[in-house]
């Protein structure tokens, strides 16, 4: 014990951040922009899924076979989590394909809570972050906006990728992707609820980050 009058070592427990919300709300933007402003980890664990169903999908096989998914899961490589190919609309739907089976979630959930538990803490975002990945986080936010805004946020970047994208088929299929996420057994997306709610249909990214510092501060009571 330090003796009275010195400083005693003072410990700030790590700060650990849960976003979730449906595909291209906005959530990985402001997730990877809120990581770099507070100096923590970031881990989008949308990209563990779609690795998942990208692996299951070259080996033949169907993201809707869980014996074939969990499988990849189990043996998926973290190196893997920066091929571009990840972000493609195919890698999203086969990730929402692998992401129902309980065999897959429970292959991902030591890698998610180990990222989670960096020295210096943590943002992790997704769709089960608040509810049951990190049900501890210091700050939980459910990122949302419109289906509108989203498929008009998710053509405007596959066309800057040179990837062909049409609106009203994206809009069909991020509904399409929201029910099945939303409505599925195993660890559905949900808005926990201690979750602060963020929508960002009519907010600019750096109006995003503002709201979202604000809340988490205000959560939280530390800077
Ligand atoms: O976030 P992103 O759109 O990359 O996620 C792709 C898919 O992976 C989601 O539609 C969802 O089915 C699944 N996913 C999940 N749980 C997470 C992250 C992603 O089920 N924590």
């Amino acid at each position: 014990m330090p003796a009275p009058g010195t400083n005693a070592p003072r410990t700030i427990a790590p700060r650990t951040i849960a976003i979730d919300g449906p595909a291209a709300s906005g959530k990985g933007t402001l997730a990877r922009r809120l990581a770099d402003h507070y100096g923590l980890a970031y881990l989008d664990t949308g990209s563990l899924y779609r690795a998942v169903g990208m692996a299951v999908l070259a080996g033949g096989g169907d993201p809707a076979d869980p014996v074939a998914a969990e499988q990849a899961a189990r043996t998926l490589d973290p190196a893997s989590l920066g091929d571009p190919l990840l972000k493609s609309a195919a890698a999203g739907e086969a990730a929402s394909k692998v992401a129902v089976h309980p065999g897959v979630r429970a292959a991902l959930l030591d890698f998610q809570r180990r990222v989670a538990a960096s020295p210096q803490g943590a943002v992790l975002d997704g769709r089960d972050i608040g509810t049951v990945v990190l049900p501890e986080a210091e700050a939980k936010l459910f990122v949302t906006a419109s289906l509108e805004a989203r498929a008009a946020r998710r053509v405007a970047e596959l066309l800057a990728r040179g990837e062909a994208a049409d609106a009203e088929a994206m809009t069909r299929a991020l509904a399409e992707r929201d029910a099945r996420d939303a409505g599925r057994d195993a660890a559905p997306m949900a808005r926990a609820p201690d979750a602060a709610l963020l929508d960002t249909s009519n907010l600019s990214i750096d109006e995003a980050f503002a709201a979202a510092k604000m809340l988490i501060e205000s959560r939280t009571a530390r800077p």
